[in-house]
């Protein structure tokens, strides 16, 4: 799991937080079929398609501007972000992510990692970690903070108890499906950063840079 603090500026999380304030929610099983539909208990932000839009192009501008993202994610193509919500006794058992979701522009987007952008304060609700079952990591954020993890690993959301959770989600396709070979890359992106660091313009840095844009063509799929 990689944790991405500050993604949203101050106006963008004061109008998305504004947003799940004054919306109608309801019940999110309609957007997990079969046994992951069967653990989810959360409910989905109703919007209208303008709404929609409106949140699905604050996301990618601000995923556009983040370079850690965009580094670990290695991003070809995002699904239409949506806004939810756990009330109290709500959770989301262990579950697999689905592989297909959809684009803004309803193209079809391999889900290889999954993201949940917070957009509560930590102090407006107990509970709701996300929990990847696998690593045994907990996870819970400050407001417009994110997490990224493999879709394809066994997850939960542990039940809230006091007030509410709410945070956007969607999932990423990205142009190196293979997660170890996607965590070389990133590994590999800052050992030449902070060689770079240390000899600037040198030959090492160039090779370096090389070496990673030859992997990158080796492994990426556009
Ligand atoms: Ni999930």
């Amino acid at each position: 799991m990689h944790i991405v603090e500050n993604v949203l500026s101050t106006e963008e999380l004061a109008w998305v937080r504004q947003l799940a304030a004054a919306g109608r929610f309801s019940d999110g099983r309609g957007s997990a079929g079969g046994v992951a539909g069967a653990a989810k208990q959360n409910q989905q932000l109703e919007t209208t398609p303008e709404i929609a839009q409106q949140l699905a192009a604050m996301v990618i501008g601000a995923l556009r501007r983040n370079n850690r993202f965009y580094r670990v994610a290695l991003p070809l193509e995002i699904s239409a972000p949506m806004i939810n919500r756990y009330a109290p006794g709500m959770c989301y058992g262990p579950h697999f992510d689905a592989p297909v979701f959809y684009s803004p522009e309803g193209r079809q987007v391999r889900g290889d990692l999954s993201i949940t952008l917070f957009i509560s304060k930590k102090d407006e609700y107990e509970g709701g970690e996300l929990h990847d079952n696998k690593s045994g990591q907990r996870v819970r954020l400050d407001a417009g903070s994110l997490v990224v993890y493999p879709s394809g690993g066994l997850h939960e959301v542990t039940p809230v108890t006091q007030g509410a959770r709410h945070a956007i989600i969607f999932w990423v396709q990205s142009m190196v499906r293979d997660h170890e070979q996607r965590a070389l890359l990133t590994h590999l992106d800052q050992c030449v950063e902070s060689v770079s660091a240390r000899l600037p313009a040198s030959e090492e840095v160039r090779e370096l840079t090389g070496v990673f844009a030859n992997l990158g063509r080796m492994w990426i799929n556009t």
